[in-house]
């Protein structure tokens, strides 16, 4: 298929494929909901980890892409730890998420929302990539068991000894301890 599909609504031939972009540092369990209600939308989604210059990172990018594959496959009951087809996870090297899009043929972001704060933040960014390349966003209203979990928040809480059990994959909890502790 081509590489670059259009972003402008016209009709498309190859398969509908989104990109759930992010910091996801680490990935959440509201994450992992997102993705996987984003994989029931579009035949390909692409979680795309991205570095934002505003946030200090606690695990390195390529960290952060083999957490979130071991927690999508956890989720998903994959024994052998893989990611099925349509469903992958991209390290974006700098440069604009539209561009990126453009480039898999991405036809839309999908993102979830927790509050009207998260709608406020999203909402430029979303107006953004819609006037750069005419690039959708979808968004997804956050399950309300994950309404109070970011992941600097989580990361707050565990680093002062508070239990995130549940918030976090099972493969993400004790990585995160350990690296708060300085352990690794
Ligand atoms: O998980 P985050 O930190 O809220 O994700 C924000 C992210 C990384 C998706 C956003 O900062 C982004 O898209 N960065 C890529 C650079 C870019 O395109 N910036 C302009 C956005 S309108």
């Amino acid at each position: 298929m081509t590489q670059d599909g259009p972003q402008d609504g016209s009709p498309h031939a190859g398969p509908r494929r989104a990109v759930c972009p992010g910091s996801f540092d680490p990935v959440t369990n509201g994450h992992v909901d997102v993705v996987r209600r984003a994989s029931a939308l579009f035949d390909e989604v692409v979680v795309a980890v991205l570095s934002n210059p505003a946030k200090q990172g606690t695990f390195a990018p390529a960290e952060r892409v083999d957490l979130i594959v071991a927690s999508l496959a956890a989720d998903l009951g994959r024994a052998d730890g893989s990611l099925p087809a349509g469903l992958t996870v991209a390290l974006v090297d700098g440069g604009l998420l539209v561009d990126y899009c453009r480039r898999i043929g991405a036809v839309a972001v999908v993102k979830g929302l927790r509050s009207g704060t998260d709608f406020a933040y999203e909402l430029p960014m979303a107006l953004m990539n819609r006037h750069l390349t005419g690039l959708e966003t979808v968004f997804l209203p956050g399950d309300p068991r994950f309404e109070h979990v970011s992941s600097s928040l989580v990361k707050e809480v565990a680093s002062h000894g508070g239990d995130v059990t549940g918030l976090v994959p099972d493969v993400v909890l004790p990585r995160l301890l350990d690296r708060l502790a300085g352990r690794g």
